[in-house]
Formats: structure tokens, sequence, C-alpha cells
């Protein structure tokens, strides 16, 4: 049984739980640098009593970032209105969602590198001077007015650093890179997963399922319910190591925390292009994906855990890699 989606960070199932997400910074675990400054940043807003600065969150998906963006709302007691970049597709649904703004409030952009150039552009005024300038009309009647907005927060999020404008990267005042979570931080968010769903789960089995959650809450959260579903139907709802290990097997979820579409994209770079380099558009050619999608989901793990390098003629399959899909590893393939 191999659930194509069950790895990807990408995938926000309905069930997703809202329950689990910690709504202020001391109950959220992990990303502590980000946690100390947010802290004083907040602090030192409501002293003010002045609106946070603008903020960029940049990194993998499944890390976090609406959560930090709802706990910041929560912690400056103010609104939190979420929008996602792609689903904008006019300056006027932006100016609308901008007019709407009360003082202080939290503008959460999701996936902000995809808003259209031309939507981009109304934030850069609404950004700096708070203004917004709306053009009436068409043609030779068209003329521009600025309305005034209240000074408010825009939280930015997005998982292409290099796809962000400079004009409105500039306009962040603070910008935080989220990193992977390590199995220690995962296993607590799994024990602390297990409290909220009032389900057991023995200390070996949590960290079993820290270790194959690709350094992902996300990941981590689902993996869990689906391990629940488990042990409620064969272990009288006792989630140990061995139904831990059953279901993750069952799941095509491998020691490591890879799936099949893992192990597509390693072998292929193994079989068809002996272990590289080659560049990612023949690579996501072979594999029939987006150069995007191999970008965003497959590689920023399989980086991270060694699998695979990028040098500059492409993408190499490390001696790792090979071990781990028991191939014969050749020195001297590296490129
Ligand atoms: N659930 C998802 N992400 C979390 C985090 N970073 N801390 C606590 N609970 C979480």
């Amino acid at each position: 049984m191999q659930d194509e989606r069950i790895l990807d960070p990408e995938v926000i199932e309905a069930n997703d739980d809202l329950s689990l997400r910690p709504s202020v910074l001391k109950e959220y675990i992990g990303q502590e640098k980000i946690k100390e400054s947010l802290e004083i940043y907040i602090k030192a807003a409501l002293a003010r009593h002045e609106s946070l600065d603008h903020v960029l969150l940049y990194g993998p998906p499944g890390l976090g970032k609406t959560t930090l963006a709802q706990i910041v709302a929560n912690e400056l007691h103010v609104n939190l209105k979420v929008i996602s970049g792609p689903t904008i597709e006019r300056s006027g649904d932006l100016a609308a969602v901008l007019s709407q703004l009360e003082e202080g409030d939290v503008l959460f952009i999701d996936e902000i590198h995809r808003l259209p150039r031309f939507v981009e552009e109304i934030l850069y005024s609404a950004m700096e001077d708070y203004v917004l300038d709306v053009l009436i009309g068409k043609d030779s009647t068209a003329k521009s007015i600025r309305v005034d907005l209240p000074p408010f927060t825009l939280i930015g999020a997005t998982t292409r650093y290099g796809d962000i404008s400079s004009p409105l990267r500039d306009r962040f005042g603070v910008i935080f890179h989220l990193d992977y979570y390590n199995t220690k931080e995962l296993n607590e968010i799994i024990k602390r997963t297990a409290l909220v769903y009032n389900a057991k789960i023995d200390d070996e089995a949590a960290l079993e399922l820290a270790k194959r959650s690709r350094g992902t809450p996300r990941i981590a959260n689902r993996l869990f319910r689906r391990v629940r579903d488990f042990a409620e139907v064969k272990n009288e709802g006792v989630i140990n190591l061995e139904i831990t290990k059953y279901a993750l097997s069952q799941l095509g979820v491998d020691d490591s925390g890879l799936d099949m579409r893992d192990h597509k994209y390693l072998k292929t770079l193994i079989e068809i292009y002996h272990g590289g380099p080659v560049g990612v558009e023949a690579l996501a050619a072979s594999l029939s994906e987006e150069v995007s999608t191999l970008e965003d989901v497959y590689e920023p793990y399989l980086l991270q855990e060694g699998f695979i390098k990028r040098s500059n003629r492409g993408r190499v399959a490390t001696e790792k890699a090979y071990k781990h899909l028991n191939y014969k590893y050749m020195e001297g393939f590296l490129g």
C-alpha cells in the first residue's frame, strides 16, 4: 500500500488538525533562534503600542510558518488575515483585503513569491507608508487615488527565497529562515500531539516516528495519525515500536523516512545517469515531474540527509544513496 502523498509536505489534509497548532510561543517546539527574536520584537511592539515590523519567513513546506503567524497575531492580541499568493489574481483582490485591516492586524501571505508582479507592486507603498494607491477608471479618464491604511504587519511566507523580488524583500524588517527540525524536537512534537489526541505512545515508538518524519512536523503529525489508526485496529490502541514499524512499512516509508518517490528519484539518478552529475531538467523529464517539484519537494530532504549533492554540473548521488538502495558504490563516478 503506497500513499503518494503521505510524505508530501505540501499536501495539507482536511484533517491536518488545527487543534495541534500551538497558540503561544512557549508551546512552539524548535526554531529556537526565531522564537527568541520574535519574543523580543513582540514585547517591544506591545510596549511601544506600535505594529510589529514586517516579517518574511522562508524555508521548506510543513515547518510551521502559518503556525508562527498565528502565534504572532495571538500574542499581539490582533486579528490575523490569511491569504495565499496564487489565489490573488487582480490588484483589486489585494486592495480589498488591505483596506479591511484594522490597526495592528497581521496579514499573512502564504507563497508570497507567487503573487503576480503587478499585484505585488501594491504592497510596496502599503508596507512602507501604509497607503494604498488605487487606479480608478480607464484610459484617459483614469486617475489614481490614495487611501490611508492603518499600521499593520505583513508576514510573508515562501519556500523560494530566491524568487522574491528585491523591492519586496527590502521592505521586510525581519527575515527568518526556518530549518528542518531535529529528531529530539520532532520527538517532543509527537509526544505533544499524542497528548492533544489523548493517545498513548511509548518512547521507542515516538522516537521511531520522529526519525522517519523528514524533519517536518506536518509529516510527523500525519504519520502519527496513520500509525494510530493501525494501533486502534490491530493493537488495541497501543502505539508501540512494533505497530509503528509495521504501519510505516505498510505506508511505504523506509528507515530513513524515504518513500517510493525518493527511491524512484535516487534509482533514476543511479541507474540512468550513473549517479550523475545530471542537470535537474533531464532528471525531471525522466521522472515525468516538474523541475520545481524536484527542487521544492524531493531534493531539500535528500540534500539535507546527504543522499544527493548539487554540483555545478548537476545532481550527484552520494555513497550513502548507493548503500541505502543496496547498489555497489563505484568511486570515481562522482563528478
Ligand atoms: N505542531 C506542529 N509544529 C509544531 C511546533 N513547532 N511546535 C509544537 N507543535 C507543533
